[in-house]
């Protein structure tokens, strides 16, 4: 039978909950699929800092390197927002992007029909909305050179970072988004600011370049302020999005809400090759970590990601999101999805629902 590493990073606050729930998914998709599943879990973020005093120890990135792919719960905390920048959770997680040098991170948001009451918007306007947010993720503002601290000429302190992107990392992230659209409805929306920063003018030139190489996807340009309040007016109107770093970060949690709450979504990020990184989109939420109340559905179908675009295996990912959805079908919610007459569970109860929703063990709806 076939046989994967696994790394599984749970990270700090909700992270070890919701990445706890995941595994048990996978161990049992993999039970009825015939796969065989190596778990190897690995301190990261505050946890890796108050272990070992870094964000992300070298074993860390050597046994994701080494895995065939890699499972990530959330990082981050009070604990350690006030280190400086290199003994921060969140370095160390971009010190794991580009470790892995996965660029493309592909963000679904999709209006399940089980949730239309749980998103914030009008029913009309939210049902029926599936979008892709292909987010560049090694690049731009996070990275870019020079960044840091400063004074100016009055001796006044400053911070400073810069928002760079060179040529390849725009092709490579555009085919990405070209070939993500060439797989869904055939529309790509390239998201940039381009009436005022040169970095997106650059962006909006070459990506304008590559879609000479398809012809059969309909592009369209538009600048983040007004995607961003389009996301809301008609989000219907997207197929598949694409956008730098920041951008992506921001339009990817706006998206999330559409869909009803920020613990339902799921991301992948891949390299050219490698493992890739599997991730929810949320954090570590601190005001709810520890009290059994996280969405553990974002993980959940994060590893569903994970096997599909991981390792190729379909399969085992439909079964993941079919039981996802037969556990909503069968009225479970924790907090950030409820609506009244459900039923209200925790992280746990959730998670053992999903179980047997794989396993078959209910009638479905
Ligand atoms: P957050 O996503 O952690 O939380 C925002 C809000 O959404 C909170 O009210 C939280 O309770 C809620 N929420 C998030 N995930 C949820 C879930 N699964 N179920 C139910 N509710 C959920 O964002 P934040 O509060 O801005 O950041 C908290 C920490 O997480 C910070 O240290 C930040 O740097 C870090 N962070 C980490 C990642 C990551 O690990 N990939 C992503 C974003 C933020
Ligand atoms: C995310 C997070 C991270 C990001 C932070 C924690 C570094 O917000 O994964 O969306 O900005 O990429
Ligand atoms: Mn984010």
């Amino acid at each position: 039978s076939k046989s994967y590493n696994i790394t599984l990073l749970p990270g700090d606050g909700i992270g070890p909950e919701v990445i706890s729930v995941a595994k048990n998914a996978l161990q049992l998709v993999a039970s009825l699929e015939g796969i065989e599943f190596k778990f190897q879990e690995m301190p990261m973020g505050g946890a890796a800092l108050d272990l070992t005093g870094v964000p992300l120890p070298e074993e860390t990135l050597s046994a994701a390197k080494d895995s065939d792919a890699v499972l990530l719960g959330a990082i981050g905390g009070y604990k350690w927002d006030n280190n400086e920048k290199h003994l921060k959770p969140e370095t160390g997680l971009l010190q794991l992007r580009a470790g892995l040098k996965v660029f493309a991170n592909l963000r679904p948001a999709t209006v399940l029909p089980q949730l239309v009451d749980a998103s914030t918007l009008k029913k009309e306007v939210a049902e029926g909305v599936d979008l892709m947010v292909v987010r560049e993720l090694t690049g731009g503002i996070y990275f870019g050179k020079p960044r840091g601290f400063s004074t100016n000429e009055n001796g006044e302190e400053i911070g400073f970072n810069t928002e760079v992107y060179a040529t390849y990392e725009i092709d490579r992230i555009a085919r990405v988004a070209f070939e993500t659209a060439r797989k869904r409805h055939g529309k790509l929306c390239s998201v940039d600011k381009a009436n005022v920063l040169e970095a997106s003018m650059l962006w909006r030139k070459r990506v304008t370049e590559i879609a000479s190489e398809y012809p059969d996807v309909e592009l369209s340009h538009m600048y983040v302020d007004n995607a961003a309040m389009q996301l809301v007016r008609n989000p219907k109107q997207f197929d598949t999005i694409v956008t730098n770093n920041i951008f992506g970060d921001i339009l990817s949690d706006e998206a999330s809400m559409i869909t009803g709450s920020i613990g339902m979504l799921a991301s992948a990020s891949l390299g050219a090759s490698g493992p890739g990184l599997f991730e929810p989109i949320h954090g570590s939420a601190p005001d709810i970590a520890g009290q059994d109340k996280a969405n553990p559905l974002a993980t959940v179908l994060s590893a569903a990601m994970l096997l599909k675009y991981g390792l190729g295996e379909e399969k085992a990912a439909q079964r993941i999101e079919a039981a996802v959805l037969d556990t909503l079908d069968r009225g479970y919610r924790t907090g950030d999805i409820y609506s009244a007459g459900l039923k209200l569970v925790g992280c746990k109860k959730m998670g053992e629902e999903v179980l047997k929703s794989i396993d078959g063990k209910v009638a479905t709806a």
